[in-house]
């Protein structure tokens, strides 16, 4: 872990989404497996993987709630409200990132990343990377939508993007800059459209996006250590 403040990494959670996908009437984030809220366990994973202090970006009406799953760790996790869109909640914790050379930006969609990835993704950009994603292969066979019918593509050539990505602050900065309005699904694509070069680190199963009702059954199952 970082201890010189030149060198302080931010996580910056974004975990303002509704998550309709999974049916509940609280946030995603908020829902616990094996007990404990994704963002706990997601801003968890980024304190132990290596980040000095986590942002995180919640929903508006529930900035209280989430500020307690934090009670007596106020130097290192800070609550603020998120925006419309996912970029706008990252621009808003981008904000409180100061002077910190290195930013985080994870969903708390993935409470169960493994700190290793977290501490490679980190190391990447300490290793001179601007904008670092973790990877992993693509397992089930892919085929491309045509207007009336689909053809089969070389699924090698595919990589599934996980988070934590990892960026160099100022590049993260005048990508967002440069988005605008623009909507982009993720902040290395962002910084793709500024020509800023995008490495990958291998990612982990473990790092799992849960968005239907299945993969919260399968988190559940993981943190439990029945898997
Ligand atoms: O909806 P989806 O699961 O793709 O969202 C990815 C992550 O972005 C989630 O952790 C979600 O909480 C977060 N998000 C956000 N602000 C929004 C929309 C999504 O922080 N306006």
């Amino acid at each position: 872990m970082s201890t010189k403040p030149s060198q302080e990494v931010v996580a910056i959670v974004v975990a303002a989404g509704s998550g309709v996908r999974l049916g509940r009437e609280i946030p995603k984030a908020a829902i616990e497996i094996a007990g404990v809220p994704m963002v706990v366990r997601a801003v968890r994973a980024m304190l132990n993987g290596g980040a000095d202090r986590a942002i995180v970006v919640a929903p508006e009406a529930w900035v209280e709630v989430f500020t307690s799953f934090f009670t007596g760790k106020a130097e290192r996790v800070k609550v603020i409200a998120g925006g419309v869109m996912r970029q706008d909640s990252v621009r808003l914790g981008l904000d409180q990132v100061g002077d910190a050379p290195i930013t985080l930006v994870h969903d708390a969609a993935r409470p169960l990343v493994p700190p290793f990835v977290v501490d490679r993704v980190i190391e990447s950009v300490r290793d001179g990377a601007p904008a670092v994603v973790p990877v992993v292969p693509q397992v089930d066979s892919l085929r491309r939508v045509r207007r009336n019918s689909t053809v089969a593509v070389d699924r090698s050539t595919f990589l599934r993007v996980q988070t934590p990505q990892g960026f160099d602050t100022a590049a993260l900065r005048q990508a967002h800059a440069a988005a605008g309005d623009k909507e982009f699904t993720d902040d290395a694509t962002m910084c793709e459209a500024i020509d800023i070069p995008v490495t990958t680190v291998p990612g982990d199963g473990l790092a799992l996006k849960v968005t239907e009702p299945m993969d919260l059954v399968l988190a559940e199952v993981i943190a439990r250590g029945e898997a």
